[in-house]
Parts: structure tokens; C-alpha cells; sequence
């Protein structure tokens, strides 16, 4: 009994410190945040995309390395695209259109998990031609997002 009341009480204290700590990040930190996640996507897409150029050579390893990073990395920058961010003063390239157009940067978001999700199939398997067809499938995605939602660079 007294075990539980423990337990909850610990739940209860872990929540709440959760919720503050949210409630506390400020616009500019999303944005760094964000910032840091898109940097991240860049470091590890940037290799494969080098592969499928033929800048690198085909690394079948790294490849799957990359990919099993990538699918956890393209879930990060999105709640950092808070509305509190909108007027931020920090520099930022994010497109009024991400909260003018929700459903669709929604859509983009999940465009690039879906792409990625099958980059990480394929890139379990021996076929290096569906490898390097879905690692340009990825980049589609990430340009089909900065396209609309982003300043152009
Ligand atoms: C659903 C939309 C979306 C997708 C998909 C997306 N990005 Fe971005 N990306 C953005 C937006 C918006 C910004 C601008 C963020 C800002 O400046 O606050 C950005 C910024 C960046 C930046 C600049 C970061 C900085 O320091 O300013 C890089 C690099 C980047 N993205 C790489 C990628 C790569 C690589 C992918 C694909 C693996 C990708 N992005 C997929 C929307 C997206």
C-alpha cells in the first residue's frame, strides 16, 4: 500500500516536472531545437546522398546506420514549430504557411517518416539499385517540404 502511494507519487512529480519543463521552453529555444534536428537529418542524409551521387562509395553498413538514425531524427523538429515561434526574433526560414497550412506541412512531415520507413526496409536488403531509388525517394521529401514551408536559401 505504502509502496503504491509511493509510486504514484513519484508518476504525479515526473508529470508535472514534464509538463513545466514544456511550459518553459521558450520560442527561441524551439527554434534552435528545430534548427539542430533539421542539422542532424542534413549530417546523416547528406552521406547517403553522397552514396547515391557517387561522391561516397556505397557503404551497405552506413547505410543502414543512417537510415535507423534518420527514422528516429525525422520525428524531432516538429513540435518545435509551435505557434509560439511565429514572431520569434532569432533567425529563422520557417514559412508563415506552416501555420497558415497545417494539414499540409502535417502531410510533408509524414511524407519524409513514410520515405524514411521504407529507406530503413530496403536498406536491410541486398538490392543496392532500391537502396539508391529510395534514398533520392528521401530527398524528395525533405525538398518537397522546404519548397513550400521554408525561405528559399
Ligand atoms: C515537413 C517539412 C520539412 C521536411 C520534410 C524537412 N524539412 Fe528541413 N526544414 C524545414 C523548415 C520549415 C526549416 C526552417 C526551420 C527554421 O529555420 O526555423 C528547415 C530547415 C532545414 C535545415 C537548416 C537548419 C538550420 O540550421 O537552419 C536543414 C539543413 C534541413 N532543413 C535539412 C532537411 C533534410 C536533410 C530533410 C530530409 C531528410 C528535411 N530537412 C526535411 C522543413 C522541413
Amino acid at each position: 500500500m505504502k509502496r503504491k502511494l509511493l509510486a504514484a507519487t513519484v508518476v504525479a512529480v515526473g508529470a508535472a516536472w514534464a509538463l513545466d519543463a514544456l511550459a518553459q521552453v521558450k520560442p527561441e529555444t524551439l527554434v534552435k531545437q528545430r534548427q539542430a534536428a533539421m542539422t542532424l537529418q542534413l549530417k546523416y542524409f547528406g552521406q547517403l546522398f553522397g552514396m547515391a551521387r557517387g561522391r561516397l562509395s556505397y557503404d551497405a553498413s552506413i547505410v543502414q546506420r543512417n537510415a535507423g538514425y534518420l527514422d528516429v531524427l525525422d520525428k524531432m523538429p516538429w513540435d518545435g514549430f509551435d505557434p509560439s515561434t511565429k514572431n520569434v526574433t532569432v533567425k529563422t526560414a520557417a514559412l508563415p504557411a506552416i501555420w497558415n497550412e497545417p494539414a499540409k506541412f502535417k502531410e510533408a512531415a509524414e511524407r519524409l517518416q513514410s520515405e524514411v520507413s521504407k529507406l530503413v526496409s530496403v536498406s536491410k536488403g541486398g538490392d543496392e539499385a532500391a537502396v539508391q531509388a529510395q534514398i533520392g525517394a528521401v530527398g524528395k521529401a525533405c525538398n518537397g517540404c522546404h519548397d513550400n514551408f521554408r525561405e528559399k536559401q
